[in-house]
């Protein structure tokens, strides 16, 4: 059996990121409140993403991981969700069908509400305030009040995680998802060149395939709801291990605050908490690594999260940045690469990418997110190693916080909806675009012959 380290003992470890709570007792109890509350995903739905990460890992499935940067709680509403989850399937469509490849949906989504920040503080106009931490810590106006970090913001995680996971699980599984209604996904699309034009002839071929399929007696349940599945960066120590849980079927520990965490470029230090406690469970478990990141360290993490070497068990999701992604990351690949493992290589073009416009918008440029993407692809493609997914913050709505991109948005353009808690997302059309490009880079790759994909049920 496993042993799940103590909580004091990880905060024993000066653990990185972490609120300065004022009230520890309040604190305390909010910790023993949510260690009783259910399971919000199953130890064996973490199990079977694992089966198909492994099959990613492998070589023959791509993983698709989007959503916020951060989620709030104002956000949690059946349009934001809704929304989301659209620009995510069809994203995910227009993988499968352009390039031919299971795709493992994955969200951004029913957790990410902590978010580490490079500075402590914030200071506008002289005053400076405690820097916004994602909702699960304080809130975002600028307020003494709003800024100072409340345990109770905790419990409304728990509720927020539950209340869009259910959400996610009847659209998922009750109808929005099948695969002959998805040109309605998009019908409300401002009519322009390009990605929404793209995006109608693949629903007209994908129709004609149904159709086809249909006429022939393949009626599958598999063209009418998507396993989908939820992740966040495991950053608050208090909340992810009082959401560990012993599975009583494999007494092992499972975090259950959802399938996939990760661990941010900020708190992946060795002999860190954050790393105390995820190599613990059994969850498939990401990784972030940017720039300054060095081969022999992430091959140490490499080995202290996946000491088993278990296909699936980990992701790496690389954000260099497009300057530096074909210096850096072919080292990276060929040191993990070379211990035998098969770990999921995963580009995340976002956070490497971020800049201050003149009038203080925080941006990212299409250009460089399909750049490094790009860059991505061709490392592997040197390598001879599978580039096995995305990960990307994004939303359904159409914002203007990326420039660039089909609509040619200007840095003039991102007053007019300017709407992210934290980092810039790309809107639908920028996502769409970007998954046609990803397809495009994919369909020219060598993949398995039809038919070697039934094992795992995508
Ligand atoms: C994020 O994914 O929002 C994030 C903060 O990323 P990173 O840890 O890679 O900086
Ligand atoms: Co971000």
């Amino acid at each position: 059996m496993t042993t799940l380290p103590p909580l004091s003992s990880l905060h024993a470890l000066g653990p990185a990121q972490q609120p300065a709570y004022e009230d520890k007792e309040r604190l305390a109890d909010v910790v023993e409140k949510l260690r009783r509350l259910p399971p919000l995903v199953f130890a064996g739905e973490c199990d079977d993403l694992r089966l198909k990460l492994a099959e990613a890992a492998a070589g023959r499935a791509f993983i698709l991981q989007g959503g916020d940067c951060a989620e709030t709680f104002d956000g949690v509403t059946a349009a934001s969700i809704g929304g989301r989850l659209r620009v995510l399937l069809s994203m995910a469509v227009v993988l499968t069908y352009a390039a031919q490849v299971p795709v493992v949906k994955i969200g951004r989504m029913a957790g990410q509400f902590a978010k580490p920040r490079s500075s402590m503080t914030e200071t506008r106009d002289g005053l400076t305030l405690p820097a916004y931490r994602g909702d699960a810590v304080n809130g975002l106006e600028f307020t003494l009040q709003a800024r100072q970090p409340d345990p109770d913001r905790l419990l409304r995680v728990y509720n927020a995680s539950a209340a869009t996971l259910n959400l996610v699980r009847a659209f998922t599984k009750g109808g929005f998802a099948d695969l002959r209604s998805m040109h309605s996904w998009n019908n409300d699309f401002v009519r322009q060149a390009g990605v929404s034009v793209r995006y109608e002839q693949l629903t007209a071929e994908i129709d004609r395939a149904l159709a086809f399929m249909m006429a022939c007696g393949v009626g599958d349940q598999s063209f009418k709801t998507v396993d989908f599945y939820a992740s966040h960066e495991a950053l608050l120590l208090d909340y992810e291990h009082a959401l560990t849980r012993i599975d009583s079927r494999t007494d092992t520990p499972y975090n259950v605050g959802g399938h996939l965490l990760w661990i941010g470029d900020r708190t992946r230090q060795l002999s860190g908490a954050h790393v105390a406690l995820l190599r613990q469970l059994r969850n498939p478990i990401g990784l972030k690594v940017g720039p300054s990141a060095d081969p022999g360290e992430v091959v140490d993490l490499v080995e202290a999260l996946d000491p088993t070497r278990e296909p699936g068990r980990l992701t790496i999701i690389a954000r260099m940045g497009a300057k530096q992604v074909r210096a850096k990351l072919p080292a990276i690949i060929e040191s993990v690469e070379s211990s035998g493992r098969q770990v999921c290589w995963v580009c995340d073009p976002m956070h490497g990418n971020t800049f201050a416009t003149s009038t203080g918008y925080k941006t990212r440029s299409f250009t460089d997110v399909t750049a490094e993407v790009a860059g991505f692809f061709d490392v592997h493609a040197n390598l001879g190693t599978w580039p096995a997914g995305i990960h990307v913050e994004l939303t359904g709505d159409d914002v203007t916080e990326c420039v660039g991109g089909v609509g040619e948005l200007r840095e003039e353009d991102l007053a007019s909806r300017y709407e992210t808690a934290c980092d810039p997302r790309l809107n639908r059309a920028q996502s769409l675009e970007l998954a046609f490009m990803v397809a495009d880079r994919l369909s020219t790759l060598e993949r398995p012959a039809i038919g070697s994909y039934d094992v795992v049920d995508f």
